[in-house]
């Protein structure tokens, strides 16, 4: 008979080895780590403070009541910790105990967390590696999923909620991360599917392996699901700390700043010739993004996925802010569907968690045809243009080219409560090119490369939106890091709220 100090210890280190080292070996020989080796590399040394590490499932049918089928803490390590000193809740499945799949118990710890956070005002960090539902105990396992769904859609622009896929999620599963602010895979060991292969096989009869079907690539080229793809576990959860870093722990949390070396006036000559002379011609946008943010360092956010917009986190003079971009090496940078959901999702997330928002422009239109006006192009691309509208975060526009059209309009423009609007000398801002405006207007006339000319004298410059006070200053393109440095600095302080209502109704 063991004393109770005795049956704690055993417990405790029963809770350690999880599914046993046959299975932690099998975890490894796939590549991948234990879920707490995870917990260890994704937070400070030491700082993991664990929770319920004495539950058990309490199913009793197809002999799960047996001993042997029990372990402590079941599928999942749950608790809080520190990221660079930073309070965060976590939970990390783990795949050695039945396959990482969620009992009623499994639910409940990871609920348990997210509760917490809430009251504590911190983020939730979410490293899925997870069969699904507890085959075994049936309803109590999807009651256990819509526990957690209802907590993510609460804790929804309260606190960040980032989901990283290290193994399989499949089924009811996918709905937790596809609630977060955030998910992340991991290359070639994780993947995300509604319905797995064989399912998939019987019901449309399309042939197509594990990978094609949710794998990091597809998630982050094809449908967007998944926000970045890493390289391995390592390599994912170091970038998850960096990542964290630029994060506010909730709402009611400034932006952070952090000390910077970077000098905020640092001149940026290279941007006085980054625009080609001919404005058809394309240039990396990501150029002028690395330039002015601190030190270059730009976390992008769905880098493989609508390239013709650039989303991402910087830091200016320490400052987070949030990065949006049109692409003209893409699609010349014109708005369709993708990248208008893209844009409009990440807006709302900065304006959602404090994060002042810098765009800078160069946009032709938005992108016509039948399949972007089928696929829903019009409320699609209303998305964007809600979520400038309603952020009142700090908002400070770059018109580094065109802005023409609705596109003008959608991009964070003075109309749409931009608080501090740029145009650089290079800036076109107009209705339509000149060519397709001068097609329409002198339809059939003679002279139409005189009218040409005449329309580019006219719109296709800064002026006609400078003398309307539609931009605060044109500047020039050296200085642009500095100006925003100091507006920040000065909006730091702005407060401004929308009319209250229950909850707002963006177009879907
Ligand atoms: N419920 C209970 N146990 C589960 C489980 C689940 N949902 N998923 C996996 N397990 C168990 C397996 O029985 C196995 O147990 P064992 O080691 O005692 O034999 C262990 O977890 C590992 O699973 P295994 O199938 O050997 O791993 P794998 O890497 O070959 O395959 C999956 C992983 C996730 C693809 C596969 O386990 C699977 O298809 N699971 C069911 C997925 C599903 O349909 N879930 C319900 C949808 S919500």
């Amino acid at each position: 008979h063991l004393s109770v100090q005795e049956r704690i210890e055993k417990k405790r280190k029963a809770a350690l080895i999880g599914g046993g080292q046959l299975r932690i070996a099998a975890q490894h020989k796939r590549g991948k780590l234990t879920a707490r080796e995870r917990l260890e590399l994704l937070l400070d040394p030491d700082s993991f403070v664990e929770y319920d590490m004495f539950v058990e499932h309490r199913c009793s049918d197809f002999g799960m009541e047996a001993d042997h089928n029990k372990y402590p803490g079941d599928s999942v390590v749950t608790g809080q910790g520190r990221i660079n000193g930073r309070l965060v809740y976590v939970f990390s499945q783990d795949f050695t105990v039945f396959g990482g799949s969620l009992s009623g118990a499994h639910a409940q710890k990871i609920c348990k967390i997210m509760d917490q956070a809430m009251m504590m005002g911190a983020p939730v960090i979410g490293l899925n590696d997870s069969g699904g539902a507890r085959i075994q105990e049936g309803v109590e396992s999807l009651a256990g999923y819509a526990d957690i769904f209802l907590r993510n859609v609460m804790a929804s622009g309260v606190v960040p909620q980032i989901s990283l896929i290290m193994g399989p999620c499949a089924g009811g599963a996918v709905y937790s991360p596809a609630l977060t602010d955030f998910t992340f895979m991991v290359k070639d060991t994780s993947y995300l599917f509604i319905t797995g292969p064989d399912v998939v096989k019987s019901v449309t009869n399309e042939d197509v392996t594990q990978e094609e079907l949710g794998g990091a690539k597809t998630h982050t080229t094809v449908s967007g699901v998944a926000h970045r793809a890493f390289e391995n576990d390592v390599d994912a959860l170091l970038n998850l700390r960096d990542f964290f870093n630029f994060l506010p722990l909730s709402n009611k949390d400034p932006s952070p700043v952090t000390e910077c070396h970077d000098p905020h006036d640092r001149p940026v000559p290279g941007l006085d010739t980054v625009v080609p002379f001919e404005s058809t011609k394309a240039y990396d946008m990501l150029d002028i993004v690395h330039s002015i943010v601190d030190e270059r360092e730009f976390f992008e956010i769905m880098p493989n996925y609508a390239k013709n917009i650039v989303v991402g986190f910087a830091r200016m003079n320490g400052r987070t802010v949030g990065i949006v971009g049109n692409q003209p090496k893409v699609a010349s940078g014109c708005l369709d569907i993708n990248s208008s959901v893209k844009g409009a999702r990440f807006v709302r997330f900065c304006d959602a968690f404090n994060i002042p928002i810098i765009t800078f422009v160069d946009v032709p239109g938005f992108l016509p045809g039948t399949a972007q006006e089928y696929g829903g192009i019009i409320r699609h691309g209303a998305k964007l243009l809600y979520a400038f509208a309603e952020a009142t975060v700090p908002k400070i526009t770059v018109i580094t080219r065109k802005a023409y059209g609705g596109a003008y309009d959608v991009m964070s423009s003075k109309h749409l409560r931009g608080d501090v609007n740029y145009a650089w000398p290079s800036a076109e801002v107009a209705v339509m090119g000149a060519k397709g405006a001068v097609q329409i207007i002198f339809r059939g006339k003679e002279n139409q490369a005189e009218a040409e000319a005449e329309y580019v004298e006219k719109f296709a410059n800064p002026f006609p939106a400078a003398v309307r006070g539609f931009v605060d200053d044109i500047i020039q393109p050296s200085t642009t890091r500095m100006r925003i440095c100091r507006d920040l600095e000065v909006l730091a302080s702005k407060k401004q709220t929308n009319p209250w209502k229950k909850h707002a109704n963006i177009p879907l």
